[in-house]
């Protein structure tokens, strides 16, 4: 008796530690509020219909937002890219793909799929994507050159990547510390050591560098 005792209290604890852990990774990987990328004061200056306009997008098209959050953009791009195209947001962090995932059905966005990526691995398909995006998630990756040099696996012909990030200096928005923004010369370089080609580096942005880039 003593011992089913003893073996219930110890399911009961694991059941209620392995729950406790679970709330406590989707409280830290969103931060508890999986829309905080989703301020209205961003569109000011993020300028989000200036940036999807500079990619020149087309219907059809497959787009892959990777570091999505909440879909910031991933939803522009699937309106961008219309019925036939494709618009893949790719995240680690599950609660906000939830949400995500939620928002397109409520908003009809049917040709939006959240991806559940893994540190090193976006989970992309092959040689089908005309462009990889990021915006303000390049530094969370650690092995830059390596991923962006894997990334071209997943470009269709004629395939982009683009990056939006924070110029890494003090700025009334954005991240706090310096260390979670990259210098432009570091993204330059590791785009040009994981073997691409600026296209294009279109400006206007106010706070933010933007890069356009190709396979060599
Ligand atoms: C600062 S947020 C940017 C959100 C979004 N791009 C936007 O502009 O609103 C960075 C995101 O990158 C995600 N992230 C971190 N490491 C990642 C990885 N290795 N692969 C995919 N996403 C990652 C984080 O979970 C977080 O949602």
């Amino acid at each position: 008796m003593a011992f089913c005792k003893t073996i219930r209290l110890i399911t009961v604890l694991t059941v209620s530690l392995a729950m406790m852990a679970t709330a406590a990774r989707a409280q830290h990987q969103s931060g508890g509020n999986p829309t905080r990328y989703e301020s209205k004061d961003r569109d000011q200056w993020q300028l989000p219909e200036k940036v999807v306009s500079l990619l020149e997008l087309k219907e059809g098209m497959v787009v892959a937002d990777i570091g999505s959050s909440s879909g910031y953009f991933s939803r522009r791009f699937s309106v961008a890219v219309g019925n036939s195209g494709r618009a893949l947001a790719v995240d680690l962090d599950t609660v906000a793909l939830g949400w995500l995932a939620a928002k397109a059905r409520e908003l009809g966005l049917d040709n939006l799929e959240t991806i559940r990526a893994e540190a090193d691995d976006p989970h992309l398909p092959a040689g089908k994507v005309d462009l990889i995006f990021f915006c303000n998630s390049l530094h969370h990756i650690s092995n830059r050159v390596e991923y962006l040099q894997k990334l071209k696996e997943s470009l269709a012909p004629g395939g982009r990547v683009a990056i939006v990030d924070f110029f890494k200096k003090k700025l009334p928005v954005g991240p706090k510390g310096l260390d979670h923004k990259l210098s432009w010369s570091v993204v330059y370089n590791a785009l040009r050591d994981a073997g691409y080609r600026t296209v294009r580096e279109p400006q206007g942005l106010p706070y933010q560098y933007f890069i356009i880039a190709r396979p060599n």
